[in-house]
């Protein structure tokens, strides 16, 4: 082997195949024709060894702790700039010039209206139904509204429609809570930007006007910024492989927001509440849960605690941890939930089970606490999770769709079913 090829025998007879190198470094072996040239495939469930496309979009390094959009690192893109303009930044590879950014805000503005006659659809939902399987239903039923979709997705205006779907997704996301409390919804605003907007979408009432506050507005700017792209994950996986038949835009997103549904993936901020709730209805024993967590003999794990990829630490929870602390001095904790977080936070980090584990809180900790104390509802925590991501998803969409050397996905498997048999009855 040498830094050109990877050398692979198989029964004495040996293939080369090429080594391709990203711009950080990172290192694949090609084997594109494998197949083609030894009729052997490879076989890595859930592809954790398998890079399924080159991308230009999000650079993730676990062990440092970096996270950056386009080469941006995301520290930067919290304090600078607002969720619009990295939405902007992840869709085109580049921060928008005023010209470009009133374009883009014009777009958004005359989209965030939904159209009246999909209002009825909200009625029919059960209302016990998932805020985020009624999300999926309706960005799956805007194609048939909205008809330029199909054309404009696969070789036209890519600019308008995913400026177009942003906006209109935040306004389902806000009418699907208004719904499920039975309150009347509340239209977008084209005076407010992107994030006041949702707020105000979300808790104005003609009972009880909402007022708008700066910090919250800011730290929900940060929170989606934070959550808008984070590479080939599950959900964004899902949209390239749904997206690579072909499919128009707003049925891949919908596939998208489905799989981000999955409490394996979108949930574990959901699960943090969940567990502040245990520990609350077990008397606030906090210590005792904590032993149970460190227990080998019990399943029970500090949600929120940990992360597959960040090793060191987390980026996002880095920042969030001190947007947390800053909101929860301002706005007051009046919560048993939140100052059982603070708690449990407090013991953990001073504990050496999860020290030298490099156990730190992650950022669905700090997230889930959030918007708690700015009081989105725990069933929506996922539904915001999916208004950030879907920058990303749109972004790699549509990097999937410029691709050079796009395919459909098509993987293959190892059959290890009957072989040929007769039919039998018994
Ligand atoms: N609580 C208690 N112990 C833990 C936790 C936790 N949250 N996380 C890991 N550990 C322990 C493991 O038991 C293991 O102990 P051992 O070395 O004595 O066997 C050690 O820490 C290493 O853990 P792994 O399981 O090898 O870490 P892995 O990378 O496989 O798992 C994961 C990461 C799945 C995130 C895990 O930490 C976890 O389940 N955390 C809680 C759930 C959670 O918060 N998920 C959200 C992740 S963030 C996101 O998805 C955006």
């Amino acid at each position: 082997m040498n830094n050109d090829y990877a050398e692979l025998t198989i029964n004495g007879k040996s293939y080369a195949f090429p080594i391709v190198e990203g711009t950080e470094g990172e290192k694949a072996i090609d084997i594109s024709d494998l197949r083609k040239k030894t009729g052997y495939i490879t076989l890595d469930p859930g592809f954790v060894n398998t890079g399924s496309c080159k991308s230009e979009i999000t650079f993730i390094d676990g062990e440092k702790g970096i996270l950056r959009y386009r080469g941006i690192p995301i520290e930067d893109l919290v304090e600078e700039c607002s969720f619009v303009e990295t939405a902007f930044l992840l869709l085109h590879g580049k921060l928008p010039d005023q010209e470009e950014y009133k374009r883009f805000s014009d777009i958004l503005n005359e989209s965030s209206l939904l159209h009246e006659n999909m209002h009825l659809f909200f009625d029919r939902f059960p209302q016990s139904s998932h805020p985020m399987h009624i999300l999926s239903t309706m960005i799956n039923a805007l194609s048939t509204f909205y008809r330029h979709v199909d054309s404009e997705s696969v070789e036209g205006d890519i600019f308008k429609s995913s400026a177009f779907l942003i906006s209109v997704f935040r306004t389902i996301a806000a009418f699907s809570y208004k719904k499920s409390i039975g309150e009347p919804i509340v239209y977008p605003r084209h005076d407010l930007p992107f994030c006041a907007n949702f707020l105000n979408m979300m808790f104005d009432s003609p009972v009880k006007p909402y007022v708008i506050r700066d910090q919250i507005v800011s730290v929900l700017n940060k929170l989606l910024i934070i959550h808008a792209d984070h590479e080939q994950n599950c959900s964004t996986t899902a949209v390239r492989v749904i997206g690579s038949a072909q499919v128009n835009l707003y049925a891949t997103i919908s596939a998208g927001v489905n799989a981000l549904s999955g409490p394996l993936h979108g949930g574990a901020n959901q699960a943090v509440i969940d567990m502040l709730m245990q520990i609350k209805n077990g008397g606030k024993d906090i210590s005792k849960f904590i032993d149970k967590a460190k227990d080998k003999d019990d399943s029970c794990k500090l949600m929120g605690f940990g992360h597959r990829v960040y090793k060191s630490f987390d980026p996002r929870a880095k920042i969030l941890k001190e947007e947390c602390h800053k909101l929860l001095n301002i706005i007051g904790v009046n919560d048993d939930l939140l100052e059982i977080a603070l708690k449990l936070e407090e013991i953990a980090l001073k504990d050496d089970y999860f020290i030298s584990r490099n156990l730190y809180p992650n950022v669905d900790f700090y997230s889930g606490i959030i918007y708690k104390a700015i009081g989105i509802p725990v069933n929506m925590f996922t539904v915001m999770f999916a208004i950030a991501r879907l920058p990303g998803w749109i972004a790699h969409w549509k990097e999937m769709v410029d691709s050079e050397d796009r395919k459909i996905a098509r993987p293959r498997q190892i059959y290890v079913g009957y072989t040929k048999r007769p039919i039998l009855r018994d």
